[in-house]
């Protein structure tokens, strides 16, 4: 049976829109990289389709699903992408993102663009570029602008992904209460839920 390649159209446009309707999103900018790093945004997209062509079936929902999990915890800062210290266990070794993918990319991007730019462009910024990219991958366009400005967070902690992320034995009432904490409605949650599933099941 075709894949059903919609499945996660619905996803990045809610999710997108919820993040823009985001109290951090006044602050943030399109283009936001033009004065400082005129390539950022190039820079990410070249990487992106790179990355993906060598890896068409998998990498661009994982990029998708990186920012979904990093935006869940503490808004979107980067924090999935810090490393457990001694006497922290940070996000990404919290058991719902051992399955996460699509972290090299965002390193490779990070690192070239601390070549071109040293100090300048968030981690932050890569890891929303990035899902924005891998979305136009599969759909020829950009389906939601990305604005632009944020910065990386420096908390990053195990149990606040456990709390905040979706758990797939969360029962309604849980799911209701996380979506609507990050500004998503039951209307959201359905299509997403939905979404998710017919995504898992092809
Ligand atoms: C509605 C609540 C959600 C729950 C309970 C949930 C839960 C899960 C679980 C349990 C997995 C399997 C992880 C594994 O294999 O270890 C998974 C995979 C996945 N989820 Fe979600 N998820 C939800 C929402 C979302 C959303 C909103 C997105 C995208 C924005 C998303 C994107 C994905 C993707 C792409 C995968 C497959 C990753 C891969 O194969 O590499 N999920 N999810």
């Amino acid at each position: 049976m075709a894949r059903p390649a919609p499945s996660p159209l619905l996803l990045l446009v809610v999710l997108a829109g919820a993040l823009a309707g985001g109290g951090e999103a006044a602050l943030l900018k399109a283009h936001f990289y033009r004065p400082s790093c005129p390539a950022a945004e190039a820079v990410v997209r070249d990487i992106v389709v790179a990355r993906v062509a060598a890896d068409p079936a998998a990498l661009p929902a994982r990029l998708l699903r990186l920012f979904f999990h990093d935006c869940f915890v503490r808004g979107c800062d980067a924090s999935v992408l810090i490393d457990s210290m001694a006497g922290n266990t940070a996000e990404k070794d919290a058991g719902p993102n051992g399955s996460l993918g699509g972290l090299d990319v965002i390193d490779t991007a990070k690192a070239v663009l601390e070549a071109v730019c040293p100090g300048v462009v968030s981690c932050a910024d890569i890891v929303a570029l990035a899902a924005r990219d891998a979305m136009h991958t599969q759909f020829g366009r950009d389906l939601w602008d990305v604005q632009l400005g944020r910065r990386d967070g420096v908390v990053s902690s195990a149990s606040e992904a456990l709390s905040n992320i979706p758990s797939p034995s969360d029962n309604f009432t849980t799911l209701e209460a996380k979506f609507a904490s990050k500004g998503l409605d039951v209307k959201d949650l359905v299509i997403l839920s939905g979404t998710y599933i017919s995504s898992q099941h092809r």
